[in-house]
């Protein structure tokens, strides 16, 4: 902790040469920068700007110059259990290869390409490939529907979209490429020049002429050099969609420099790695923390680590104890969802138990994505654990690039549930409304109140949006907003996240917008005329979805309602994907109003938890719909 205290001091007295120096120690620049922070247009504010990079240079290039080339970088683990890895060699060849494939299709500097694939080597040396040439990726997770992708791809106009045939997740065979197809004939992906197929199955998928380009295919014919496209600091290394409380999901906009400093920082602080770690993230590509604890931070670090393509629960619930064993993982980070539904199992059935492996090799466990419940943490620490890992829970968000608020494993005093201090360089606090500091011990508004280098640049195409999202005006536009409520102990001053403060529910870890889940219920035009979405607690995936939904025609009951709501929920996974399909639908006559016409949510939010309700009803404007919506199941 004095180690901490004296980065904390460091940072604090001064701000900017404390990231200049760590940016100059973590990153290879092929243009040094002579600026840190360029703060003159607030909050649009960029790092490092006069200097010049390569993001896959750094990951993998840097690291076969020091000696690392025939070191491992990647244990792939398929969903049947084979094993394949690639050196750093091996995966610097590989993305070169579709780097000069991409360019040999016009892809260049600037573009946006989209990628829609599984977990797979492949799938981190596309990122890799984009990064290696100027191009800006955007990745789609592979649960997400066709109607999802196609309005990415429109959003960020790309002109490469690169998928495969299947995926297989679970023991089963899943369409991507026939996805991306539906997507593109959806119409407004008119910017898609070409389809780059990976062959995972060997399906029999559909093929276009002149757009369509077998992956193995392009690659064969190209050389597994590259130039690097050296780029500004600030260019756009990637956009990643996600949830606001409002509107259509948000291109959330990375820059190149801020991004790789504080992915590659975190991973050296937060998870420790050291040289002979095997560093296992079990999050997906498709989401910020696939990119930061995956394809960037390990690899710049030149680090090894597991990409699994499977899932927790397949062939049994033992998957990940038993892959911890066999590779003998010593980091892994993981969510609360998965460890709460993994003790669920481990108490069904004893030969699930994480206590039939041998997890010795263990040195560290990180949680991510949802607060932590203390008994999940406890069992995390003891069964997981054995009582001697510390265990990392890291708050951040997809805007934030790496982790904001964390214990460092070893030095940090850990408490279950909290996520305890700032990494040092951030300046996170708690303010009310006005923006003023709240004491310790009382909750209020989670903050940042200085820029740091891997924010959010920019909501693409938006910047109206970003700004209204997470520089509002109440702040007088000084702070970072994160939509996140918190606490601060009296005593040790540690964070509690205690959860939203918006319209966006977290679902298995999740970030669903409800507004999003209620615009799909609402698009069945024949079925739906209105929709109001909630969240409530769960056991498992900590929060759930719960629909209320009036009909065009009269509210059903018992087996047409289970009719109904079951076809709404396909709807919704059509529409969204099957992470929105609400758990709960309940139909009413009506949904409760105000005499304004605004829907009360938090009558609805008592009502999905089963609570009484206690809060003042009097500005509604028919109080007898509650208890109907109350009766209905
Ligand atoms: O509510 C917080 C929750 O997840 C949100 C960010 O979601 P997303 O952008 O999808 O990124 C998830 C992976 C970084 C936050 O606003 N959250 C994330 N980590 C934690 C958390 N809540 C409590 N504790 C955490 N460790």
């Amino acid at each position: 902790m004095a180690a901490y205290d004296k980065l904390v001091a460091e940072a604090a007295a001064d701000y900017q040469g404390y990231w200049g120096r760590l940016a100059r120690e973590l990153v290879s620049w092929k243009k040094p920068f002579t600026k840190v922070l360029n703060d003159s247009d607030a909050p649009f504010f960029k790092w490092f700007e006069d200097g010049t990079l390569n993001v896959s240079y750094n990951c993998l290039d840097r690291n076969v110059e020091r000696g690392l080339g025939d070191k491992t970088a990647i244990i792939f683990e398929a969903d049947d259990g084979k094993v394949t890895t690639a050196s750093y060699r091996q995966l610097l060849a590989q993305t070169c290869r579709l780097a000069n494939g991409l360019r040999s299709l016009g892809v260049k500097k600037g573009d946006r390409v989209v990628i829609y694939i599984s977990m797979s080597i492949e799938g981190v040396a596309a990122m890799q490939a984009c990064a290696r040439i100027g191009a800006t990726h955007s990745v789609v997770f592979g649960g997400f529907s066709a109607q999802s992708l196609r309005d990415r791809i429109a959003d960020t106009g790309a002109v490469a979209v690169i998928t495969a045939d299947q995926q297989v997740r679970g023991g089963k065979q899943l369409p991507l490429k026939a996805i991306v197809d539906e997507a593109l004939a959806l119409g407004g992906c008119e910017s898609v020049r070409h389809v780059l197929v990976a062959k995972r199955t060997g399906a029999d998928v559909g093929f276009q002429a002149g757009r369509d380009v077998w992956l193995n295919e392009l690659l064969a014919g190209q050389a597994d050099t590259c130039e690097p496209e050296w780029v500004e600091a600030e260019h756009p290394l990637f956009l990643l969609y996600t949830s606001g409380s409002t509107g259509k999901p948000k291109g959330v906009q990375h820059a190149s420099g801020g991004y790789l400093l504080h992915a590659a920082l975190t991973t050296k602080w937060t998870f420790d790695l050291k040289d002979d770690d095997i560093f296992w993230c079990t999050a997906d590509i498709g989401w910020v923390t696939g990119h930061s604890y995956i394809t960037y931070g390990p690899l710049a670090l030149g680090g090894t680590e597991i990409v699994f393509e499977g899932v927790p629960t397949y062939p049994d619930a033992g998957r990940f104890w038993q892959m911890i064993q066999k590779h003998k993982v010593s980091v892994f980070y993981t969510a609360p969802t998965a460890i709460r539904s993994l003790i669920k199992a481990a108490e069904g059935n004893e030969a699930v138990h994480p206590k039939k492996y041998d997890l010795s090799s263990l040195r560290i466990l990180g949680s991510v994505g949802e607060p932590i419940n203390p008994a999940a943490w406890e069992w995390y620490h003891q069964h997981i654990g054995g009582g001697r890992c510390p265990i990392v829970d890291t708050f951040w968000q997809t805007e934030t690039g790496g982790h904001m608020i964390t214990p460092l494993p070893g030095a940090t005093p850990l408490v279950p549930g909290s996520c305890t201090l700032p990494f040092p360089g951030i300046q996170a606090a708690i303010v009310d409304e006005t923006g003023k500091d709240v004491p310790n011990g009382q909750g209020g508004i989670l903050v940042v109140k200085q820029p740091w280098p891997s924010m959010i640049r920019t909501i693409w195409g938006d910047p109206e949006r970003f700004k209204k999202s997470y520089y509002p005006e109440d702040f007088k536009g000084k702070y970072y907003l994160a939509g996140d409520g918190a606490i601060r102990d009296e005593k040790t001053g540690y964070f509690t996240i205690t959860g939203r403060i918006d319209d966006v529910l977290n679902v298995s870890g999740h970030r669903m917008g409800t507004m999003e889940i209620e615009s799909a219920l609402v698009s069945h035009t024949e079925l739906v005329a209105e929709a109001a979405v909630v969240g409530r607690p769960d056991d498992t995936t900590g929060e759930a979805i719960c629909a209320f939904v009036v009909l065009k025609r009269p509210r059903p009951t018992g087996e047409e309602a289970k009719k109904i709501a079951a076809e709404l929920r396909n709807w919704v996974g059509k529409e969204i994907g099957p992470i929105a399909k609400p758990k709960d639908i309940r139909f009413g006559d009506n949904l409760p109003k105000t005499r304004s016409g605004k829907i009360m949510r938090r009558l609805l939010r008592s009502i999905a938890k089963g609570e009484a309700i206690t809060q003042d009803t009097s500005t509604l404007e028919n109080p007898a719909i509650l208890e109907q919506l109350a009766q209905t199941n």
